[in-house]
C-alpha cells in the first residue's frame, strides 16, 4: 500500500479532526491531578467524545493483527510507561507524570495527539525528560516541508534527544493518518538526515517521539498492550498529526489549549 495524498475537501476534515482531538486534551487538563485515577479520566473523555463532540474514541476495540482489542477509549502512561497504558485504577500521586494519547475520529477521518501531564510537582529530572521530548517533537515536526525526507524528522529528533543524554524508543513509530488509524509511512523517531521517502503536499502523518531517560530498551506487560521501559527509566510522549503543505507544515492537533512551540524551533512556514 502505497501512501495516500489527501485532496482539499479531505484536508478540511483532518483539520476538524485534529483539532477535536487536542480539545479532548484540553478538557482533560483541569482533571489531571493528585488522587484521581486513569479510569475516571478515560470516563471523562469517553462521555466528552461521544456526547460533546460526537466523535467516535478511535482507540476502543481497536484490534490491529496480533493484539487483542484495546479495551477503553483514550492511552494512559504513567512514568515508565511509554505508550498504550490502559486506564484503570491507578490513582495519581504528586510528581508522576503522565501522557494521555487520544485519537478521534470525526465524519471519517481521525485526529492523533498526546500530551504529557505533570501531577503536583515533578523532579528536575522528569521536567528536563517532558520537555526535551517535547523540543525533539517539534524539531521533527521543523522538517516538514515537499522534498524533505522522512530521515530528516528522525535524525532531528534523535540528535536532539541523544545530546542531551536521553535515548529513543524504536520499536514504535509515527504514522500516516487518514481514514485509517494507522497508515503509511512509517515515520521513525531515529534515522539518517537526507535518507528515507521524499515527503509531498497533502500526505499527513504524525510525530509522536518516545524518549526514555535511561536505555531505549522495552517490553510489553502481561495486559497485551501497555509498553514499559525494560530498565524502568521514565519516559515521555508528546505527538501532533501534521499535514505537509507546499511551503512547510501545518499542525492539524492545534486548538486553544495547546502549548506553543518551543523557542528552540524557527517559526513554522504554513
Ligand atoms: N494513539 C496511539 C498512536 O499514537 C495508538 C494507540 S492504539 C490503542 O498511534 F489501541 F492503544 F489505542
Ligand atoms: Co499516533
Ligand atoms: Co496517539
Amino acid at each position: 500500500m502505497a501512501v495516500i495524498l489527501k485532496t482539499p475537501e479531505e484536508i478540511e476534515k483532518m483539520r476538524t479532526a485534529g483539532r477535536l482531538a487536542s480539545e479532548v486534551l484540553d478538557f482533560i487538563a483541569p482533571h489531571v491531578k493528585a488522587g484521581v485515577t486513569t479510569g475516571r479520566m478515560n470516563d471523562l473523555c469517553h462521555e466528552y467524545m461521544v456526547e460533546v463532540q460526537k466523535t467516535i474514541p478511535a482507540p476502543l476495540n481497536y484490534a490491529p493483527p496480533g493484539y487483542k482489542p484495546f479495551p477503553k477509549s483514550i492511552c494512559t502512561s504513567v512514568n515508565h510507561q511509554v505508550c498504550h497504558g490502559i486506564p484503570g485504577d491507578r490513582v495519581l500521586k504528586n510528581a508522576d507524570i503522565l501522557n494521555i494519547d487520544i485519537t478521534v475520529i470525526k465524519d471519517g477521518f481521525h485526529g492523533d495527539s498526546s500530551r504529557m501531564f505533570f501531577i503536583g510537582e515533578p523532579s528536575i529530572q522528569a521536567r528536563r525528560l517532558v520537555d526535551v521530548t517535547y523540543e525533539c517533537m517539534w524539531l521533527g515536526i521543523a522538517q516538514v516541508r515537499p522534498g524533505a525526507r522522512l530521515g530528516d524528522i528522525g535524525a532531528a529528533i534523535q540528535g536532539h534527544a541523544e545530546r542531551n543524554g536521553f535515548s529513543v524508543v524504536r520499536e514504535f513509530c509515527g504514522h500516516g493518518i487518514g481514514r485509517s488509524f494507522h497508515e503509511e509511512p512509517q515515520v521513525l523517531h531515529y534515522g539518517k538526515a537526507g535518507t528515507g521517502l521524499v515527503l509531498e503536499p497533502g500526505m499527513t502523518f504524525t510525530v509522536e517521539p518516545m524518549i526514555n531517560a535511561g536505555r531505549p530498551g522495552i517490553r510489553e506487560l502481561a495486559d497485551g498492550w501497555t509498553i514499559v521501559t525494560k530498565d524502568h527509566s521514565l519516559s515521555a510522549q508528546w505527538e501532533h498529526t501534521v499535514l505537509v503543505t507546499p511551503r512547510g507544515y501545518e499542525v492539524l492537533t492545534r486548538s486553544a489549549g495547546s502549548l506553543a512551540p518551543p523557542a528552540v524551533v524557527p517559526l513554522a512556514a504554513a
